[in-house]
């Protein structure tokens, strides 16, 4: 069966065309395929970003674990450079450890490459980090740009040049095909007829083009904001505005500008050429680190100044100017965003109109409101997409907390307690922790606020695994919210309390502790949440028939059709019960329904624990190195966001599947393990659910045998034993037998109660014993 991977990578879509650079592109290849560290260096403007994305989808093909696209620009501090990177890599946390090891291990032997992009105000930390994982990860390679070389052993430092210029310098006349091949006058071409569509190249005109793009060094940045004046302008007025916008500069003096006050002159030409609107949204637009959307621009950047109904307009202005990139977004949105150097010259422009404070308090303003809405829909539908957004959202977010920090101690606070379910739930454990502890360290704390930072502190560190921590807060949290009489955040402290005590071995008071909030809330999240809990407590004890039971009664206390997302733990633990019990079937059945979710809230830990179940199933299906690949998965994944699945929990999984996997699989053990490691969350998913990867029937179906003698199955129940016995699955029995998927899935349950058996398996020994196999 082929299976198609996915494409590995995530490089930025290009809206618009890549000109020229074949003999730089062909180059950098071979210096990558030399060198394992290649540094593209240049200053600001010259295309260094554009070169490395073309020259890593270019290596896409040879490169089976991927190209990976890290954008530094909007990282102010150099801890963050190997979050950034795990993020991407999807390998995301780390706290107390460095995170460095967790990356390395992650790549390992996989042959990818990583694109380090902006590196230059953050050169140590990528130093480090460069020469860290290449030290570590044999098949990885790293192409980086940056205005200064990294200074790492073994780098490979490409210095960019601007695009080549046309020479016109000649006393003949030059011929117009000699400009039209110059790199800088096709890419002047190309961006002004994206606005003018019947621009072209004259005889008219070519002479002033040209001395557009040698006035401006063959910079593609700055060749890109005078392009985008053609709209509106003769080519011969943006070369005269240009020649005294320079003139100015260089107070008259011939001799030429520096590249960097080149491209500065170029900037500060087209700046003066906005009108006031455009120059307000461009300042203000400054303040997002990681891009936007239509919404937040118009909820951050208006003002009486600047109406928001005016927003769109001046913004498509802007994107026509080349001061705004588009992308693709969310759910079909579009995302905007800066250049890193037109957003530093815009915030310079920002701090110089004294409007920074105003609309820094804005953007807060509105990604406080995000985070608050985005938190309500905890445990609800849409949450997913909420999830989603925030991690989209995350540098904006950041750029908010970080200018609390500084400015203003109650919305800190608030934004802290609004996001902490997000960073749970993403995995972002380390992150978070450090967040919502400098949110406690607030003098001006208040009580209430204190009490729900502990609690989530305390959920924090009990997904890392560090109970007695997580133990401390949750019992402060849960002292000060019953002083305050908040009788429903208190039990929500009390539950998480008992599951700490259970996962630390102290079984009586986990009890005490759950009981007390089953027994007294009245609250119906709380008291499901509290029923799984206990019920996982029990399956813990070995009582599995109680344990059964209180998490059905968790499933039916949630009903209503809102009740997927709270009770979604609830189900993988019944599928353990299932599973425990030996009821196959019903485990997978629970685990497929309830897998996606885990996916879609990119929830890994959640998701982990599902896929120790698929193991245990694959195992039973006989398939020890899809168990194997199943573990090895999960356990990448509790490692990506360090949290490492609870000892109890953990000494069961390694008895019951994964060390009777490895001494099936045998000498393909670590193979499958290993390979497990690698896979994505879409992969992992894929291969629990996949029938395809269940064994395929080898023979082509014979006709079902005539039964003969007596038999407890009736015809149908027979005919599906027979077809489960030749190892197809439930779907393909369906299909065979046109019957409706639900109704074989009836059948086996009929067949397995008359059999008295619990597998597939056994009901295929059953068919053998009985010869109906054949020879
Ligand atoms: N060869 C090219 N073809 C088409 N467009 C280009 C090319 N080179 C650069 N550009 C465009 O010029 C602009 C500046 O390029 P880029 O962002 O790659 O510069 P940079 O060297 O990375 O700058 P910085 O140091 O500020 O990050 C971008 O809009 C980019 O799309
Ligand atoms: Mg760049």
């Amino acid at each position: 069966v082929k299976v198609r991977l996915p494409v590995l990578s995530n490089l930025p879509v290009q809206l618009t065309s890549f000109v020229g650079r074949e003999a730089e592109l062909s180059e950098l290849r071979r210096l990558l395929t030399v060198g394992r560290l290649v540094t593209v260096a240049g200053t600001s403007g010259l295309g260094k970003t554009r070169l490395a994305v073309e020259v890593a989808s270019r290596a896409q093909r040879d490169l089976p674990d991927g190209v990976w696209f890290v954008g530094l620009a909007a990282l102010a501090d150099p801890v963050l450079v190997a979050r950034e990177v795990a993020a991407v890599l999807g390998a995301r946390e780390q706290f107390g450890e460095p995170l460095l090891g967790t990356l390395a291990l992650h790549v390992g032997a996989r042959r990818m490459l990583l694109v380090l992009d902006n590196c230059e105000h953050l050169l140590d930390a990528c130093a480090r980090l460069a020469e860290g994982m290449l030290r570590s990860c044999s098949g990885l390679r790293i192409l980086a740009t940056s205005h200064e070389p990294l200074r790492v052993p073994g780098e490979r430092i490409w210095r960019i040049a601007p695009l080549g210029l046309p020479d016109s310098g000649g006393a003949e006349p030059t011929p117009l095909e000699t400009f039209a091949q110059s790199e800088a006058v096709r890419l002047f071409l190309a961006r002004a007829s994206l606005l003018r569509p019947q621009f072209t190249l004259s005889p008219q005109n070519a002479q002033t083009v040209a001395r557009i793009c040698q006035r401006l060094d063959g910079i593609p940045l700055a060749i890109e904001l005078a392009a985008g004046r053609s709209e509106m302008m003769s080519v011969d007025d943006i070369l005269e505005l240009l020649e005294d916008r320079f003139r100015l500069l260089t107070g008259g003096s011939r001799t030429g500008l520096q590249r960097h006050q080149t491209l500065r002159a170029a900037l500060d030409w087209g700046h003066h050429l906005l009108d006031d609107g455009e120059r307000r949204l461009f300042r203000r637009l400054s303040v997002f680190p990681g891009g936007f959307e239509l919404a937040a621009a118009e909820a951050v950047c208006a003002d009486a100044a600047l109406p928001a109904g005016e927003v769109l307009s001046t913004l498509s202005r802007l994107v026509d100017k080349s001061l705004v990139v588009p992308e693709a977004g969310l759910k079909g949105h579009t995302r905007y965003r800066m250049l890193e150097t037109v957003r530093q010259y815009a915030a310079e422009r920002m701090h110089e109109s004294g409007e920074g404070d105003e609309t820094r308090r804005r953007h807060v303003e509105h990604f406080l409101g995000v985070a608050e809405q985005a938190a309500s829909f905890e445990r609800r539908p849409g949450q997913a997409y909420w999830l989603e957004r925030l991690e989209s959202e995350h540098d904006d977010l950041r750029a908010a907390l970080e200018w609390c920090r500084a400015h203003d101690a109650a919305r800190r606070i608030r934004l802290t307690l609004a996001l902490s379910w997000f960073w749970l739930v993403r995995g972002h454990l380390g992150e978070g922790r450090e967040w919502v502890q400098g949110a406690l360290a607030v003098p001006s704390v208040r009580p209430l606020e204190e009490a729900k930072a502990r609690y989530w502190l305390s959920r924090l560190a009990f997904w890392q695994g560090d109970y007695t921590f997580a133990r401390a807060h949750a019992e402060r949290s849960l002292a000060t919210f019953q002083e305050l009489g908040e009788e429903v955040e208190a039990g929500w402290s009390r539950n998480v309390l008992g599951t700490i005590c259970a996962y630390a071995g102290d079984d009586e008071a986990g009890q005490r502790h759950l009981d007390a909030v089953i027994g007294s809330t009245g609250d119906v999240d709380l008291r499901v949440d509290s029923l799984i809990s206990k019920g996982e407590l029990l399956l813990l004890r070995g009582e599995l028939a109680a344990g059964r039971e209180l998490l059905e009664r968790s499933l039916s206390s949630a009903g209503g059709p809102d009740a997927r997302w709270p009770v979604a733990n609830g189900v993988l633990f019944l599928a353990i019960a299932d599973f425990l019990e030996r009821d196959y079937e019903r485990a997978r059945q629970r685990l497929t329904d309830c897998l996606p979710l885990y996916r879609q809230a990119g929830n890994r830990y959640a998701l982990a624990g599902a896929l120790d179940v698929f193991a245990g199933l694959a195992l039973v299906d006989r398939d020890p190195e899809r168990a194997l690949r199943l573990e090895g998965a999960a356990a990448a994944f509790r490692d990506q966001i360090r949290a490492p699945l609870p000892p109890r929990w953990h000494a069961r999984v390694r008895e019951s599947v994964i060390e009777p996997a490895r001494a099936a699989a045998g000498a393909a053990a670590d193979r499958a393990w290993s390979a497990g490691g690698r896979m994505t969350m879409d992969e992992a998913v894929a291969l629990a659910l996949a029938d395809e990867l269940h064994p395929a029937p080898v023979i082509p179906l014979q006709p079902l045998p005539d039964f003969a003698g007596p038999s407890p199955l009736s015809r149908r129940e027979r005919e599906v034993a027979l077809l489960v016995a030749r190892g197809l699955t439930n779907r393909q029995v369906a299909k065979h037998l046109v019957i409706a998927e639900r109704t074989v899935e009836g059948h086996l349950e009929r067949i397995r109660g008359k059999l008295g058996v619990h597998s597939r398996t056994q009901i295929a020994v059953w068919v053998v014993e009985r010869g109906w196999l054949g020879g």
